[in-house]
């Protein structure tokens, strides 16, 4: 009943030529029945990733916003923007914001409640670093952080929200986390939403899970009890690979 979500995240990868020849190489390809696909690109690309994937199917991503709509904000983009641009998702909280950017799960609320003011899907990580692994905190940090990033969303909204279960430990790494980890993880995530709001609205959320998934891996995650998609970094950046991806998920 949830339509798995495969999302790249191609980070800080990618100028606009690149962006144009990727386009070309997935179109036709990358968009199949019953899977929701989504790019996640650079600010500086959207424009020109908008304009060629329209007609095919492919949705488009932001991989930040600011939580103003308008203002003193040098450097910043707004969820105005990104809406005006044809974006239909943004992810927020995604762990290199939190760790590098300062980015704390009151920023990460506010930035969601941006999201939907504007018409844009949050994406929301949520994961825990390797020392909380190891002293076994896994699934307190992602209580903490699934119950600040939903504050104050109504049903509605909360049903809209697509979570990303991403242990920091595995992204970029090639050390992913077992698919019966993940699961673990990713259902306890919506006991949570469950108590938040109530088991239909948590039956509804979907569910990513991300770190190191591949062609070769995103079947197993897909088939788990709680997992409805992936949010992919390095393997979403060539072609071939991301449409392999995306057939993995159908
Ligand atoms: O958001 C995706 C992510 O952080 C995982 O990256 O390269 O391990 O797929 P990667």
């Amino acid at each position: 009943m949830r339509t798995p979500i495969i999302a790249g995240n191609w980070k800080m990868f990618k100028t606009v030529s690149e962006t144009l020849a990727f386009a070309e190489a997935v179109k036709g390809k990358a968009a199949v029945e019953g899977v929701e696909t989504v790019i996640c690109a650079p600010f500086t690309n959207l424009p020109a990733l908008t304009e060629a994937v329209r007609g095919t199917g492919i949705k488009v991503g932001a991989q930040n916003l600011h939580f103003e709509d308008n203002g003193a904000f040098t450097g910043e983009i707004s969820g105005v923007m990104l809406k005006e641009l044809g974006v239909d998702y943004v992810i927020i909280g995604h762990s290199e914001r939190r760790q590098y950017f300062g980015e704390t799960d009151e920023i990460v609320n506010k930035k969601v409640v941006a999201a939907f003011r504007n018409g844009l899907t949050p994406i929301v990580c949520v994961g825990e670093k390797l020392e909380e692994r190891e002293a076994d905190q896994t699934k307190e940090v992602c209580k903490v952080q699934t119950e600040g990033a939903f504050k104050g969303l109504s049903k509605e909204e909360a049903a809209q929200v697509v979570v990303a279960y991403e242990p920091i430990w595995a992204i970029g790494t090639g050390k992913s986390s077992t698919s019966a980890d993940a699961n673990e993880v990713t259902a306890y995530i919506r006991t949570v939403l469950a108590g938040l709001y109530d088991q239909a609205t948590a039956d509804v959320i979907r569910i990513q899970y991300g770190g190191s998934v591949k062609p070769e891996n995103v079947t197993e995650y897909l088939g788990q009890s709680d997992i409805d998609g992936a949010l992919v970094g390095g393997a979403s950046l060539q072609p071939d690979s991301f449409v392999a991806l995306v057939e993995g998920a159908k």
